[in-house]
This record gives C-alpha cells, structure tokens and sequence, in this order.
C-alpha cells in the first residue's frame, strides 16, 4: 500500500503521557530517504513537546518541506510560540531539524539545547547565534517546571554528536533514531494502534540501511542505558512507532540486530545476463541445501540494496557470482559489494566468490571490497561460463569450504 493510500498523512498532535504530545508529521513526497533506500509506505519523522510550568520544550524538528505543519502542530499544543523555551536536536540529520531555523525565527524566545559536538557541527548546517545555543553535558538535566530532560550521550547513532533526551518524571525516552522505522505513521501513533508487524520489519530494514554500521555504538548506548537503570515507559523515536506496551519487542529485535545471531544461511548474491551462470548458482544452491545450508538467492539487478542489506544481516556466508562484463565485475553485483563495504558487514562472516567469464576473469575489485568489508574471503575463483571438468573441481571445493566453515557457526 503506497503512502497516500494511508490516508494518515495529517494526523493531528496527540498526547502521549501527561503533558507530553506527538508534533511529528508523514512524509509521503519522498520515494527514496537519504535519495537511497526505498520507502513505498512513506516516514514519519516524530517530534514531541513536553510542557512544564515554567514553559515548553520542543524535542527534534521534522524534514525542510514539512516545517508549517509540524510549527502548526506545535502551535496547537502551546497556544502562544513565545511559550518555547528549549528546541531540544538529539540529532543533526535534517530530517530531525532542518526546520529549525523556521521554528527558531517565530519562537522568539526559544534556544536550541545540543551537545558540544552537535554546537560545532550546526555551524556547518546554519548560522545560528551563539546566545541561542544551550550546550548539555553527558547526565546533564534541563527543569522546565515539573519535567525534568535529562540527556544520554549516544553518539554515533548515527552520527557523532547524537544524543538521547529522557523525560524523568514520565519515563519517557526520545530515542532519536535508535528503534526507528520507515513506513509513514498510519491508524495510529503507537505500537497499540498500528500494524506493529510491518512497522519492526521495517525497523529491521531502517537498521540494516541506517544504523547497521554503527552496530557496536547501539551495543553501548542500550548498556549505557540499562547502567543507568532508567525507567522506561515509552520509547518515542524520531521515526514510526511509539512503544508503549511492546517496548519488550523493539528491544529485542535491536539485540538481534546489533549482536545478530549468525545463522547456518548462505545468501548468495547473483547476476546472469544470458543465464549462463544462473545455471551455476542454481547448482551451488542446491550442493549447500543438500549440506544442510539455508540458501537465499539475491538477484542483484532486480533486488533493491536496501532489502538486500535487510536481508543478509543474519548470514553467516555471502557468496558472489557473476559474469565479466567488459573486463569488470557484473556492475550490480559489484554496487552490493560496495555497499556491503560501506556498511562494514563482513564482520565475523564469509564470502566466496564465482566468476564466470569468456576470455578474462574479474575478480579482484570485488575480493579487495569484501576484504575491507571484513569478511574472511574461502574462496574467489575465475571459472568458464560452461565449467571445464577442473572448474568442476573449483565449484566443487568452494562448496566444502563453505559448508564447513559455516558449521562452525553452531
Ligand atoms: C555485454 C557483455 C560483456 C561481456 N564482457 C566480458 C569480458 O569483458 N570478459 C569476459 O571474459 N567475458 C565477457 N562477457 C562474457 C560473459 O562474461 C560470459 O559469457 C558469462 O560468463 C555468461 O554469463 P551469463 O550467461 O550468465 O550472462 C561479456 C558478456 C556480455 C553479454
Ligand atoms: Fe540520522
Ligand atoms: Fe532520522
């Protein structure tokens, strides 16, 4: 279902505790976030405004082409903009404040609170007046009458000056991008009200594109916050669904995900223009089912990255098989490898590589990536597109290898 069908583009400001409202917005015009990853069903880019007596915070912004609706939103709650007083960013990206600038300039009184990182990067972003930056420190709390903002460096989720913001007398945790998802908000705001099982394959996907990288900074940021031993009961992201009676289940995918459970799966990652070496990855399919391997076949032309990421997070072996075309590798097959690259997901896996060619193999562009990616590379091989009785052998021996190394895994 495409994101207009939702009929949830404009939902109205919504409480979510005491005090505590949803100002956040849909995004139903992009088709791709970050112009990479796919989002048929839409985002939501979630903002919040905690009152206190002594006034109002607002807690991260929305994307530029959404400002008016996420400033009426908040006018709704506050009645009077000048009620501002803080304009908490938990995280620079400008889907969480490039409407800040537009905020900043009809709440007259109201100062953006950030951490020291984040006031040295936003002068890259805008130019904002030094005496309209409050900078926090790590623990550092912020009273507004009642409500207290306490806030949790998390940095590198996804960006170096990321910070959490937690609400102490309502145990409310605005994670920022942790526990985020794609897919516009739709029925509902909250874990309760929406399709849940869509929106946490979707944080899956949002993960494995957005934050996979960063994996060992989301293993730190949850101890850090279970350390401090906070009690959380809702978990407001700056992206899908609030978690209010499932926080169990958005915490447990995250440790799936950050320390994923390498399963006995190869995925093997493919490309055929003439089907050729189609042929062979059936065969290789086949050879590893029959060793007990659960084979998931990824045709690199027609699968989007962003699901192939999604996809592969729990493989404990990807193997690569392609033609030469034009003296190189496959082109999507190599734009995988580069992303996997990019992501850094060889960590702890293995690769193999099967090169099919006519007159000239191409092999080392890939093997050099996958070795960056840190991936243990068993095996890259140059065979003939119709395999010579030794190329036989080399199929043969990849499979063993293979095989055996992903067994160690259980
Ligand atoms: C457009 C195109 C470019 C190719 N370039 C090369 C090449 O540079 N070197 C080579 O050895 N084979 C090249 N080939 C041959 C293929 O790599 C070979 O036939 C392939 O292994 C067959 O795989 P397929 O049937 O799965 O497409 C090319 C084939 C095509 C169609
Ligand atoms: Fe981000
Ligand atoms: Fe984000």
């Amino acid at each position: 279902m495409s994101c207009i069908d939702l009929k949830h583009i404009s939902l109205e400001p919504k409480q979510i505790v005491k005090d505590v409202y949803w100002v956040g917005v849909n995004d139903c015009v992009k088709d791709l976030f970050e112009s990479l990853w796919p989002i048929p069903s839409g985002i939501s880019y979630n903002a919040y405004v905690v009152e206190g007596s002594e006034g109002a915070a607002v807690i991260d912004g929305v994307d530029r082409h959404l400002t008016y609706e996420y400033i009426e939103k908040i006018r709704e709650v506050v009645g009077d903009l000048d009620r501002v007083k803080y304009v908490v960013i938990n995280h620079l990206e400008p889907d969480h404040h490039a409407s800040t600038p537009a905020l900043l300039s009809l709440a007259r009184n109201a100062r953006i609170v950030i951490s020291p990182v984040g006031a040295k990067i936003i002068q890259s972003l805008y130019q904002v007046p030094r005496d309209r930056i409050v900078e926090v420190l790590d623990g550092g709390v912020l009273n507004l009458g009642g409500k207290t903002l306490k806030f949790i460096f998390t940095p590198w989720i996804h960006w170096p000056e990321t910070m959490m913001t937690y609400l102490e007398e309502e145990g409310v945790l605005f994670s920022c991008d942790a526990f985020g998802s794609y897919g516009a908000l739709a029925g509902g705001i909250f874990d309760d009200e929406v399709d849940l099982e869509y929106y946490l394959e979707e944080a899956r996907r949002y993960f494995s594109n957005i934050v996979l990288k960063y994996s060992r900074n989301v293993s730190e940021a949850i101890s850090k916050i279970e350390k401090l031993g906070l009690k959380i009961s809702v978990i407001a992201p700056s992206h899908g669904p609030i978690y209010r009676r499932h926080i169990d289940k958005i915490f447990s995918l995250y440790r799936d995900l950050y320390q994923p459970k390498l399963r006995v799966k190869a995925s093997i990652i493919y490309g055929s223009m003439y089907g050729r070496t189609e042929e062979i990855v059936e065969r290789v399919a086949e050879a590893l089912r029959k060793k007990d391997v659960t084979v998931e076949l990824i045709d690199a032309a027609r699968v989007h990255p962003s699901y192939v990421l999604h996809y592969v997070v729990d493989s404990g072996a990807i193997v690569f098989i392609y033609p030469t075309y034009d003296a190189a590798v496959f082109p999507p097959v190599l734009d995988i490898a580069n992303y996997l690259h990019i992501k850094q997901v060889g960590r702890g896996r293995v690769a193999a590589v099967l090169n099919t060619s006519s007159w000239g193999p191409a092999i080392r562009e890939i093997v050099d990536l996958l070795n960056k990616s840190g991936f243990q590379v068993l095996d890259a091989v140059s065979i003939k597109a119709i395999p010579t009785p030794e190329d036989e052998k080399r199929i043969e021996e990849l499979i063993e290898k293979l095989a055996m190394e992903l067994k160690k895994l259980t």
